[in-house]
C-alpha cells in the first residue's frame, strides 16, 4: 500500500487499564513497532499514566529508540490556573508528548465541548507545540437525516476556524462517526472515503489543496485487525485512530501494520 502521506495510527486507550497494563501494553508496542513498517505509532493513554508510558517508551531521557509517540486524550485551553482537574498542553509536552486528542465525541457529547471549545483547544496546543488530533463525526441520527455533510462540515471549519496555512499544515484530522464507536459497527471504506475526500476540501479551503494534501485524516470507529486493510487502501485514509483494538499490542500492531 503506497500513500503519499505517511500513515498515522493512534491508540486511545479512554479511560482503561491500570498503571501495570499501561506499562506492560506499551512495552509490547515499542518492542514490535518495527512490524509496523512505516507508519507514526502513537499512544494516547489516560493523563495519569502518561508518564508511566513516557518512561516505558523512554522519553524521559529525551528521545524514543522506539519511535513509538505519546499523546494526551484532552487538554486544557489555559497554559495554567485554577482549573481544579483539568491538564494544560503544556504540561503534556514537559512530559513527552508530541501529540494531543481533541474534540473527541466523547468530549463532545458528554462533557459538553462545542466547536468553540475544541478551537480554542486547538490554538492551545498547537503553541506548546504539540500536534493536535481533532476528532470530527455525525451521529447515527445525523446520517440518517442525510446531514452527514453539513455536520462534518460545520466542525471541520468551526473547530479549524483562524488557524493560519503553516499551523494546519501539521495538524491531524480524525474522522470517527459516531455510529461506528465501540459498535463493532464500522464504516463501509466507501462512506469512510466519501468523507475524507469531503475533509480534505474542507481543509483546502481553508488553506490551499497543496496543504490540504499533506495533512493526514485518520479514520476511527471500530477500526479491527480485520477491516484496516480495506481502509488503508482508500486514497484519502492515512491512518487510523483506535479504540478498543488499542488495548491488545498483537490488534494494534497488526492495524498499524495495515497502513505501514
Ligand atoms: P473503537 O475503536 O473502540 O470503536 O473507538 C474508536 C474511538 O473512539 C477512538 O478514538
Amino acid at each position: 500500500m503506497s500513500h503519499r502521506r505517511k500513515s498515522i495510527v493512534a491508540g486511545n486507550w479512554k479511560m482503561n487499564l491500570d498503571a501495570a497494563k499501561a506499562r506492560s501494553l506499551t512495552e509490547a508496542v515499542a518492542a514490535r513497532a518495527g512490524e509496523a513498517g512505516s507508519v507514526d505509532l502513537v499512544l494516547c493513554p489516560p493523563a495519569l499514566y502518561a508518564t508511566t508510558v513516557a518512561a516505558a517508551l523512554g522519553l524521559a531521557a529525551g528521545n524514543s529508540a522506539s519511535g513509538v509517540a505519546l499523546g494526551g486524550q484532552n487538554a486544557h485551553e489555559k497554559e495554567s490556573g485554577a482549573f481544579t482537574g483539568e491538564v494544560a498542553p503544556g504540561m503534556l509536552r514537559d512530559i513527552g508528548s508530541r501529540y494531543c486528542i481533541l474534540g473527541h465525541s466523547e468530549r463532545r457529547t458528554l462533557f459538553g465541548e462545542t466547536d468553540a471549545t475544541v478551537n480554542a483547544k486547538v490554538k492551545a496546543v498547537l503553541a506548546a507545540g504539540l500536534t493536535p488530533i481533532v476528532c470530527v463525526g455525525e451521529s447515527l441520527e445525523e446520517r440518517e437525516s442525510g446531514r452527514t455533510e453539513a455536520v462534518v462540515s460545520a466542525q471541520v471549519l468551526g473547530s479549524l476556524a483562524g488557524i493560519p496555512a503553516d499551523d494546519l499544515a501539521k495538524i491531524v484530522v480524525a474522522y470517527e462517526p459516531v455510529w461506528a464507536i465501540g459498535t463493532g459497527k464500522v464504516a463501509t471504506p466507501q462512506q469512510a472515503q466519501d468523507v475524507h475526500a469531503l475533509v480534505r476540501s474542507l481543509l483546502a479551503r481553508l488553506s490551499s489543496p497543496t496543504v490540504a494534501d499533506k495533512i493526514r485524516i485518520q479514520y476511527g470507529g471500530s477500526v479491527k485487525p480485520d477491516n484496516a486493510a480495506e481502509l488503508a487502501a482508500c486514497p484519502d485514509i492515512d491512518g487510523a485512530l483506535v479504540g478498543g483494538a488499542s488495548l491488545k499490542a498483537d490488534d494494534f500492531l497488526a492495524i498499524a501494520k495495515a497502513f505501514g
